[in-house]
């Protein structure tokens, strides 16, 4: 067995029917993260790029989020059901020449790389296997497939549905946990052989158990006891659960690494967020998609960081919003801040209170205090733009740019409508309307000069 010769397979085209929901099923998120990522995650250690996708349901969707994975994806245009879905990829399977192949249900993301691991180990171990399967203990096994077994051996999996105690005996606490370790010179002569005459009218993967011990091949079934990390995800429910037990696995990472983490209970970090030693970061928060927060970072409560870079010793007050932007050391923002998509902040930045900024360049100690709107703009080394300050940066039709220089004073409540350049040390009078670009050092006055007239007082 060579690492070329061993392959997985993702079922990932079921509608999730249980789920109530318009997003196929392994595309809900958890943590802000598809089900379908963390699978992946778990199977990329081992096999590399031999990870083939049954796709299905919505599978433009799916294969647009995971471009590089579906370039082995298989579409299984009606889903007849697991064991159909196997026979739909097969002939890819067979062309790969693969020796063995690991299949998984794509609502597993909990399963661990280890784990698998240690799966696979034990079937080699055991010598020739032909079929081996997970399985998992419960005290309640729901619509979980049970595991049927004489004197210990393996006979069967029979699906909830069609499970009755007259045929197999008192329900099994074993249950099928949904990943298979094939041996695909055996699967091959089986496959043909599944039909869908059970209760849902659908071929099951898991019928090829009782196919095998018929054929007299090696059958194993490999116990993680209580392991619930095995759970596959059918309802809401069991997805919220799965979720917070993520969530607190990935707390526990962070934790150990040296990373502060206050009100943990309300803290949601997703799965491919790095964070260095030392940084500060209080609950309620959510940070997530690929988001780095570099040593000495603080974020306070009621803060979203999604697929933010946040360089060292950046103070992030509470209710600030960050997509999407870099913040430069020693930078600060908040609170009620939105820092939105395409925003640069180097070093010391000042973002104040109710200060939304888009798509911008915000150059060395530059200050946006208060209730501001900057967006498609430059603003250059230690400028202050005063409160109130809006960049009129659409015109109804177009986005146009505004370019503020460096060491420029823009007044509070000016309006700056884009497109317009106020050139280097320039001022500009507070509730300006700035129409026409201002010279380096000029100050521009774009408001009507107070008049004080005698006041008319009512009889
Ligand atoms: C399945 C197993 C059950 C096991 C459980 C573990 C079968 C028949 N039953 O039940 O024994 O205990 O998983 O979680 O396999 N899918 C397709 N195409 C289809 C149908 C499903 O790709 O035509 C995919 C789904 O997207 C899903 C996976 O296969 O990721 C499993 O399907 P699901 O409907 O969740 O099966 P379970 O009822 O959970
Ligand atoms: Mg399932």
């Amino acid at each position: 067995m060579t690492p070329d010769s061993i392959g997985a397979l993702v079922l990932a085209g079921g509608k999730g029917t249980r789920m109530y929901s318009k997003t196929p099923k392994v595309m809900i998120k958890i943590l802000e993260e598809p089900m379908l990522y963390y699978v992946y995650n778990s199977l990329k250690p081992i096999f590399n790029k031999n990870i083939w996708t049954i796709v299905g349901h919505e599978a433009e969707t799916v294969k647009e989020f995971f471009p590089e994975e579906s370039k082995r994806s298989v579409l299984q245009e009606e889903q007849l059901g697991t064991g159909h879905a196997l026979r739909v990829a097969w002939k890819d399977i067979l062309e790969a020449k693969l020796d063995y192949l690991l299949v998984i249900n794509g609502d597993t993301p909990q399963v661990r790389s280890e784990d698998l691991q240690v799966f696979i180990d034990k079937c080699t171990k055991a010598g020739e296997v032909d079929l081996a399967f997970m399985t998992l203990e419960l005290d309640d096994p729901k619509s979980f497939g049970r595991v049927v077994r004489k004197n210990g051996d393996i006979r069967a999996i029979v699906e909830a549905k069609d499970y009755s105690e007259e045929l197999y005996g008192p329900d099994p606490r074993e249950v099928n946990a949904g990943v298979y370790w094939l041996k695909v010179e055996c699967i091959d002569k089986l496959l043909p052989q599944l039909d869908n005459k059970n209760k849902s009218g659908e071929y099951y993967i898991t019928d090829l158990v009782a196919l095998a011990v018929a054929n007299s091949q090696k059958v194993l079934g490999v116990s993680s006891g209580e392991d619930l990390s095995l759970m596959g995800i059918n309802t809401p429910q069991e997805l919220v659960a799965g979720e917070e037990k993520i969530r607190q696995d990935i707390l526990k990472i962070w934790q150990n690494e040296g990373v502060f983490i206050r009100q943990a209970d309300s803290v949601r970090i997703g799965p491919r967020v790095v964070l260095e030693k030392g940084v500060d970061i209080t609950g309620p928060c959510e940070i997530y998609g690929k988001s780095k927060l570099a040593m000495g970072t603080v974020i306070k409560s009621h803060t979203k960081i999604l697929d933010a870079e946040i360089d060292e010793n950046v103070l992030v007050r509470s209710f600030s919003h960050i997509e999407g932007s870099t913040l430069g050391a020693g930078s600060s923002v908040g609170p009620y801040a939105r820092i939105r998509p395409g925003t640069l902040l180097h070093e010391k930045v000042h973002v104040g209170n109710f200060v939304e900024i888009k798509k911008s360049d915000l150059k060395k100690g530059a200050k946006v205090s208060h209730l501001s709107y900057i967006g498609d703009s430059e603003i250059g080394d230690n400028t202050n733009v005063g409160a109130g300050t809006i960049t009129c940066n659409y015109d109804g039709k177009n986005k146009h740019k505004t370019i503020i220089g460096k060491e420029v004073f823009i007044g509070s409540n000016s309006s700056l409508v884009a497109p317009v350049t106020i050139g280097d040390g320039a001022l500009v009078g507070a509730g300006s309307v700035i129409t026409s670009s201002v010279p380096e050092g000029q100050l521009a006055l774009g408001r009507q000069r107070q008049i004080n007239l005698p006041r008319h007082k009512p009889e």
